[in-house]
């Protein structure tokens, strides 16, 4: 039987954010924004564990985050990389994982993602290897360069990537050996090297709330979504 772990990706500076520190840190309603997913993540039942990969100058600040929020389910606390690919390698290297196990790599700057998405995405990675979460595009999205619009691809096939994104062990681990032989450091998903190694990746639908925070504005948004709800970490069945 294959076991089921998380990955949480909080390796970044949070440039775009431009506070004093990495948004992953930034309070968001009484905890740290990486706080949220963790708690969702270590009450999903039938995980096996959880890894954090954060800055490798505040892996501190990262073992007592894991301490106070991980329920005893945080079984790695792991330098990030240069690039969120380089995180990603880096929490795929961190545990003796089986083949088979499911890992399911999560952004930290995603706080809301809900149980029952995290559900779905590995029921779907466990029959087809790899599974992901998407929205459909509600804005029309434009292709361009040089300042001018090249092409508005239809936005029937277009959907916006969140995470987390899911896969068996072996898959991503195989992908990315591959990518970085090729010389590609600096994918900003896991899927698309899963779809460069040739496999197939199930769309999960998600959630307009499970924003990732990228800018100032995001952050305001997130603050004030947050102050309305409990965090889906506290109490409650998986489904409640
Ligand atoms: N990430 C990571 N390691 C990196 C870069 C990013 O683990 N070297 C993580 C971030 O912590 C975040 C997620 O990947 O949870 C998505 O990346 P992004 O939104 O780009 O976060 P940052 O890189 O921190 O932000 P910015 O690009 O604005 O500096
Ligand atoms: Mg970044």
């Amino acid at each position: 039987m294959s076991s089921i772990y998380a990955i949480i990706l909080a390796g970044g500076r949070g440039e775009r954010v431009g506070a004093g520190e990495p948004k992953q840190f930034l309070d968001l309603a009484g905890r740290p924004v990486i706080a949220w997913s963790v708690e969702t993540f270590a009450s999903v039942e039938g995980l096996a564990g959880m890894v954090l990969v954060g800055p490798k100058d505040m892996l501190a600040r990262m073992e007592s985050i894991a301490a106070r929020y991980g329920r005893n389910l945080v079984c790695a606390v792991t330098p990030g990389g240069p690039t969120r690919q380089g995180s990603s390698w880096n929490g795929l290297s961190a545990l003796p994982y089986e083949r088979d196990d499911i890992v399911l790599i999560h952004d930290a700057a995603r706080p809301f993602i809900a149980r029952e998405t995290i559900f779905e995405c590995v029921e779907e990675a466990r029959a087809h290897g790899a599974a992901a979460v998407y929205v459909r595009a509600t804005d029309t999205v434009a292709e361009g360069s040089d300042g001018f619009v090249r092409a508005i691809p239809s936005r029937e096939s277009l959907y916006y990537a969140q995470t987390p994104q899911c896969f068996r062990h072996w898959l991503i681990r195989e992908a990315h050996i591959r990518a970085r032989e090729s010389g590609i450091d600096s994918a900003t998903d896991d899927v698309r090297l899963a779809l460069d190694a040739g496999h197939r990746v199930r769309i999960v639908p998600g959630e307009s709330r499970n924003i990732k925070i990228t800018t100032a504005f995001d952050l305001a948004v997130a603050r004030s979504y947050a102050e309305g709800i409990e965090p889906e970490g506290e109490g409650g069945s998986p489904n409640a």
